[in-house]
């Protein structure tokens, strides 16, 4: 049997370098675990915080240090060189986090270069890496979502007689407490929870620092529980599994400080709770246009029984403890199985 040859593509230009780093060095390991051996041969390129793409070489010792190369001053042209070797790959396993990488940037430039790629395409990857964009496309399906308003960095950076007009609006229209965010971030960056009217013009100033698009959101009392997908024309749901924290809220620090939160899998809810999230799940899947692999993040409103979602991954953490490969592992596939059947997802042309 001759083998196919993977592209494993990590790094990337966005705050989550570390975590594809992470997430890379697992998703390695299931692609060269025995029982993949005799169907893949695995090439790395690591691509660097300034976006430079790196030769195997290079790439398969960042892996293997576990350790980001420092940012230097590059040229444009850079940007325009990938390694010789990326023209033999026969499917691309893209494994980067946030924008440049989840947002469809690079599933559009792998779709230019005619190789299959794992995951979704441009249009579920870049509709689900824009909140906005994301929580209009649920609505449209009628998914039940918090209450949510948009505004642009000009609302927010314009003359001061028209932002005192806009808080206005929001704490009409969400009260507080509520959460401001970046449309096109992720890791939680950028997002505040805020109570005040101080709180809210520092919060909507800090989120406009980092994109054009920013999302205020009514803040919900709720369970943060979470659903993986897997599949394409007829995508299957995992068990559920459940986040818990002491923070405010599941923040940057939170996310990323060994010991802070909690997974339980699978959630302890009752069925017909669980079944809503995986229906809902597969549902927003399908909206989105998602391909291959989404986790789908819902809160769930003990009180009242109600389901919200709050939103799709399509690219989510892939380390060995991380959500998505866990709830697949508890809903029996595998580590190595999973790698497989995304990379088959990813060749199959349904
Ligand atoms: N509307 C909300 N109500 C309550 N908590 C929220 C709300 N929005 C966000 N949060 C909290 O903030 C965290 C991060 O928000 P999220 O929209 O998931 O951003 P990210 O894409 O960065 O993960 C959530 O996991 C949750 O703890
Ligand atoms: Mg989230």
């Amino acid at each position: 049997m001759t083998q196919l040859k993977v592209g494993l593509l990590f790094g990337g230009r966005s705050g989550e370098h570390e975590v594809s780093i992470a997430s890379a060095q697992a998703i390695a390991r299931g692609i060269t675990a025995p029982e993949n051996q005799s169907k893949y041969s695995l090439t790395l390129f690591y691509i660097d915080k300034n976006g430079v793409w790196h030769p195997p070489t290079v790439s398969q010792e960042v892996l293997a240090q576990g350790v980001p190369l420092p940012e230097t001053d590059i040229q444009p042209a850079q940007l325009w060189q990938f390694p010789p070797e990326a023209a033999e790959i026969e499917v691309w396993f893209p494994i980067l986090h946030g924008p440049n990488g989840e947002d469809g940037t690079i599933q559009g430039l792998l779709t230019l270069m005619q190789v299959p790629c794992v995951g979704s395409g441009v249009l579920g990857s870049a509709v689900g890496m824009d909140k906005l964009a994301m929580k209009g496309v649920f609505g449209q399906a009628g998914l039940p979502q918090v209450k949510y308003m948009g505004v642009t960095r000009s609302q927010v950076w314009s003359n001061p007689c028209v932002f005192p007009k806009l808080c206005d609006e929001i704490e009409a229209t969400l009260g507080y407490p509520c959460f401001v965010k970046p449309a096109n971030l992720g890791s939680s960056v950028g997002i505040s929870k805020v109570r005040t009217r101080s709180e809210l013009e520092a919060a909507l100033d800090s989120a406009a620092s980092y994109d054009r698009r920013i999302i205020i959101e009514a803040g919900v009392t709720a369970r943060e529980v979470e659903c993986a997908v897997l599949g394409k024309e007829q995508p299957q749901a995992s068990v559920v599994g459940e986040i818990s924290f002491n923070s405010d809220f599941y923040d940057y620090e939170t996310k990323y400080t060994a010991g802070r939160a909690d997974l339980t899998i699978p959630a302890a809810l009752p069925e017909s709770v669980s079944q809503q999230i995986q229906e809902m799940a597969i549902q927003a899947f399908t909206t989105l246009d998602c391909a291959g692999l989404a986790r789908v993040d819902f809160f769930y409103v003990e009180s009242t029984g109600e389901v919200l979602i709050n939103e799709v991954n399509t690219l989510p953490g892939f380390t060995a403890t991380s959500m998505y490969p866990q709830l697949w592992e508890a809903t029996g596939v595998p580590f190595p199985e999973l790698v497989d059947q995304l990379i088959q997802l990813a060749c199959s042309l349904e």
